[in-house]
């Protein structure tokens, strides 16, 4: 019987089992196999996993999704395992002491835990699940930001960031007069590395910036730019929308103190992101939201936070969507990390070598080596938003704008260009669409 005391917190337990005594069983994606060895990777096995890519823009014309960095396409798994909690268990969690708020309970914290041993955090306690990496960067700007930078401090971002990574930090650096300074990108597109060291020598308080472009694709020496930020004494934030899908990162091997990434762009569903923490730091963060959930004691005119991670998770969360986020970390275990990036990268070889042959395309960014799944490309003058439309009707989906990262294009000298990504359902013969659909535009625009 419960009596009003508040039964205390289940211990957190990471699983003992290694990545690879975890993976799921491929053919049986719900039940977890200790002997299992990684899923071989074959792409159209993969594609018969993920139930969109089977269907027709239109009668006739199959889906080419090449859009994955804007958000992933989900495997039936995922889809399943979000039906199965909504048919079976749902419930608020955290709070009631019946079996379907226990089970909820289990089945959230169970994600953690996932996500946790995904990412090689040393505790669930330090992942912190939130709406996405957007609100992840502005719980850190507003909590660890506001309480630890003060008028003249220096924050370097990068000029290859995403708004999320920008953004928060201008709203702050007006708030509390701070000094935002830039690792620059070179022509080729890579991050000038020469500048670090007079940019550290500046003192920072924080250095964030992203580990892979979402427009250039460019994939960042992030342990090197963590090892000089952390050398100079700053506080270090990664953001890994791009790169925590796409391949292997370890948040111990690489030592940040935040990273930052979303579901959606990982198998997951929408509604769900994730901010990892350095345990100390987030002890001594002061909560983002306040409300339910987020404490331990509430008294009318003040409260007490809870403990990690519940302090910064104000209210009822987002729990299907971090079911459904544990279902795509469980989904992702069945291959090893390092054969989607391999997968990835001969598909950019290809199909750099298929747009080098277009007259008039200009890709954008570094050669395949350096660059995960996604090419930025402009098309003689024509605009990107003619080229997507006109790749519509031969069913391909690609991207067309500033792709949330205005600055890097200012850089560029581009208002905006057509970005094609791939992930690990992506084949060769989409590409070859792609391509075919290039020339088409081409031709109607008569070029
Ligand atoms: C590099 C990078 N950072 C941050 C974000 C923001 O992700 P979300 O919109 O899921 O918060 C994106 C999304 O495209 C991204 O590509």
């Amino acid at each position: 019987m419960y009596y009003g005391v508040q039964k205390p917190p289940k211990p957190f337990v990471l699983h003992s089992g290694s990545r690879a005594q975890n993976r799921v069983l491929l053919n049986n994606p719900t039940q977890m196999n200790s002997q299992s060895s990684p899923r071989s990777f074959n792409v159209d096995r993969i594609r018969e996993d993920f139930p969109i890519l089977k269907r027709e823009v239109r009668p006739g014309v199959p889906l080419v999704y090449l859009d994955s960095a804007a958000t992933s396409q989900k495997p039936l798994h995922v889809i399943e395992e979000m039906d199965r909690y909504y048919r079976n268990t749902n419930a608020n969690i955290h709070r009631g002491i019946h079996t379907l708020a226990e089970e909820a309970t289990a089945d959230y914290e169970k994600a953690r835990e996932s996500v946790a041993r995904f990412i090689g955090a040393k505790s669930p306690r330090q992942v912190i699940f939130t709406r996405n990496a957007t609100e992840s960067i502005n719980l850190v700007s507003n909590t660890w930001g506001r309480k630890n930078l003060n008028s003249g401090d220096v924050v370097i971002l990068t000029e290859m960031e995403h708004h999320a990574n920008l953004v928060p930090w201008q709203m702050l650096a007006a708030e509390k007069n701070l000094k935002l300074e830039f690792i620059p990108v070179t022509e080729d597109g890579f991050l000038d590395l020469s500048a670090l060291p007079a940019l550290l020598a500046l003192e920072p308080k924080l250095v964030a910036f992203t580990h892979m472009s979402n427009v250039l694709g460019t994939i960042n020496p992030a342990q090197e730019i963590i090892r000089q930020a952390k050398a100079a004494g700053a506080v270090t934030l990664l953001d890994g929308a791009q790169s925590v899908p796409h391949f292997s990162v370890n948040v111990q091997d690489l030592d940040v103190d935040f990273m930052v990434f979303s579901g959606h762009k990982m198998c997951g569903p929408t509604g769900i992101g994730v901010l990892y923490g350095r345990q100390d730091l987030l002890e001594k963060m002061p909560p983002f939201m306040g409300g339910g959930d987020m404490i331990k004691r509430v008294y009318l005119r003040t409260f007490t936070p809870n403990e990690l991670p519940h302090k910064f998770e104000a209210g009822t969360p987002a729990i299907a969507e971090a079911v459904g986020l544990g279902a795509a970390v469980a989904y992702l275990e069945n291959f090893d990390m390092e054969a989607i990036h391999a997968h990835e990268k001969k598909l950019v070889i290809y199909a750099l070598d298929q747009l080098a042959e277009i007259p008039g395309v200009k890709v954008i960014g570094p050669t395949a080596e350096h660059k995960g799944g996604v090419i930025a490309f402009t098309l003689d003058n024509i605009h990107p938003h003619d080229i997507s439309q006109i790749l519509d009707e031969d069913g391909v989906a690609i991207r067309a704008g500033h792709h949330c990262a205005m600055p890097l294009h200012d850089k560029l000298k581009l208002v905006s260009t057509a970005r094609a990504s791939f992930y690990m359902y992506t084949t060769e013969a989409e590409i070859d669409i792609l391509a075919r659909a290039i020339y088409k535009t081409k031709k109607i625009f008569s070029i």
